[in-house]
């Protein structure tokens, strides 16, 4: 089992361009107001998210002198500067179909405030390689099976395959990073529970925003089938557990998970589509 990254590899935001349809379709995921709203509550803390995951690397560039490290640093600001422009133009369509997503951002704004007041740089960066990892474990989801975006408008399919691709290039170098300048295994470890508190109750909590808006909130049926597709057999969520515990084993290197092989199958469809 590998337990570094891949030497070589290349970290580098992709420049593209979205045009995600305005008005957004409500329920572009083929019509399933539960699979959308999951993906819209996610996207709504992105923006935010992302940047403080830029600070939280930022505040130890100086403090790495592996060449190599620095230049990925570099890429993955890039890479999450990039996303975190283009969900907040997803923000904005979902704003405009009437969803009040404000107090959402504001909740996601006052614990990082918290974050970045109250808590040392290590415990920053130590969120950030929690949250880095979330989004690695679903990316991977994302990429390996492409029925959870079957159906979907394919503009939206476009985003979210793009952000998972480059979610999955950038994966190790926060927690590289962490690694290098001596963070401790176990401060990632809680800092893992609290990550997937919050990001859950935060997820959850637009999902029932946006259900609610749409008058579908108490419908049986959109839960019944919802909860299936996250946990069911085969389910979204379901299928990521494993690889979510080996995050709590020792030695534990993002690049255990080697999805190098989809990586480079993922590039060929963005790189090819972006020179054609
Ligand atoms: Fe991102
Ligand atoms: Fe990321």
């Amino acid at each position: 089992m590998a337990s570094t990254t891949p030497q070589g590899l290349s970290i580098r935001p992709r420049h593209l361009a979205f045009a995600l349809p305005d008005p957004l379709p409500r329920h572009w995921h083929g019509g399933d107001a539960f699979k959308t709203h999951l993906f819209d509550a996610m996207s709504v803390l992105f923006p935010d998210g992302e940047r403080f995951f830029i600070d939280s690397v930022r505040q130890f560039r100086e403090a790495i002198e592996d060449p190599v490290l620095k230049e990925q640093i570099r890429g993955f600001i890039g890479q999450e500067g990039h996303h975190s422009r283009e969900h907040l133009a997803y923000s904005q369509r979902l704003r405009d179909l009437g969803y009040d997503i404000q107090p959402m951002e504001e909740r996601a704004r006052r614990r990082i405030r918290f974050t970045q007041t109250k808590l040392s740089p290590h415990r920053q960066l130590a969120a950030t390689v929690a949250l880095e990892h979330l989004t690695a474990i679903m990316a991977d989801g994302l990429l390996k099976n492409p029925r959870h975006l079957q159906g979907a408008h394919p503009e939206l399919v476009r985003l979210w395959r793009w952000h998972a691709l480059e979610e999955t290039e950038h994966k190790a170098v926060a927690f590289d990073v962490y690694t290098q300048v001596g963070g401790d295994p176990a401060m990632l470890r809680r800092a893992m529970l609290m990550a997937s508190w919050f990001f859950m109750r935060d997820t959850l909590r637009g999902l029932v925003h946006m259900l609610r808006r749409d008058g579908l909130l108490w419908k049986p049926r959109i839960w019944r089938d919802g909860l299936r597709w996250m946990w069911g057999r085969g389910g979204f969520f379901r299928s990521l557990i494993g690889a979510y515990l080996d995050f709590f084993k020792a030695g534990f290197h993002p690049w255990q998970h080697d999805n190098l092989d989809l990586l480079e199958r993922t590039r060929r469809e963005f790189d090819q589509g972006a020179a054609a």
